[in-house]
């Protein structure tokens, strides 16, 4: 599966007066005439809540001069629980929707036309409205996110008894991989989900 390529991208989408998004992989093209798009969002995220009730989303389309904040910020968080644009530049496009317009090259605006129920995801179909250009950057793909952006996994090493074999976990969200006892209240320094979210490497 990681021999597929990704482009990556902001989604963004707007709900009684409050503004909202999270990093998709999922953009495809899916018709040309009429032009088409499906995004497609886990029904956990805030954002496919707010798409489902607005219809309308906008799409900025990542480049390679985007840093890993830009991902901490919409791909690690809830908007539940923050306003991910308060310390965020943006502009707004025509259909009211913002659109980030930093480490972005363009943004595209959809109306939803139909949506698919895949059971963890929603497959939001839609028609798309307004496409801009913003920069000759080069979008950025998933690979270069993986190689470039998305930081490596530090060992933290604890003091360990070497006559006990160390305990590895992993986190399950970005990779930081911990090396002793986990303790309970432990909080991933990359991307901040806590314990549960970890995995014992065997
Ligand atoms: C590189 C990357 C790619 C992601 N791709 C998707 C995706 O295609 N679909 C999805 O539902 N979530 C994806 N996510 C996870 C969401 O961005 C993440 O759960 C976000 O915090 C949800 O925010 P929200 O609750 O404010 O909507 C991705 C995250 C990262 C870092």
């Amino acid at each position: 599966m990681n021999k597929i390529s990704y482009g990556l991208y902001v989604l963004t989408a707007v709900n009684c007066g409050f503004a909202n998004g999270c990093i998709i992989n999922t953009l495809a093209q899916v018709t040309v005439s009429p032009n088409r798009v499906s995004v497609t969002v886990s029904k956990s995220n805030f954002t496919n809540y707010m798409i489902r009730q607005s219809g309308v989303f906008n799409v900025s389309v990542i480049d390679e001069t985007a840093d890993f904040s830009l991902f901490e910020r919409f791909g690690f968080a809830s908007g539940r629980w923050e306003n991910k644009f308060s310390r965020r530049t943006c502009e707004v496009a025509e259909n009211g929707v913002p659109y980030v317009n930093d480490g972005t090259c363009a943004y595209i605006s959809c109306r939803v036309v139909s949506t698919v129920d895949l059971g963890t995801h929603t497959m939001f179909i839609a028609d798309v409205t307004d496409a801009v250009s913003l920069s000759d950057s080069a979008p950025m793909t998933y690979a270069f996110y993986h190689a470039n952006v998305k930081p490596k996994p530090a060992v933290r090493t604890e003091k360990a008894d070497d006559s006990v074999k160390t305990e590895k976990w992993v986190c399950n969200i970005c990779g930081y991989v911990y090396e002793g006892s986990l303790p309970e209240d432990f909080v991933c320094p990359i991307c901040k989900h806590g314990a549960g979210d970890f995995s014992r490497i065997e």
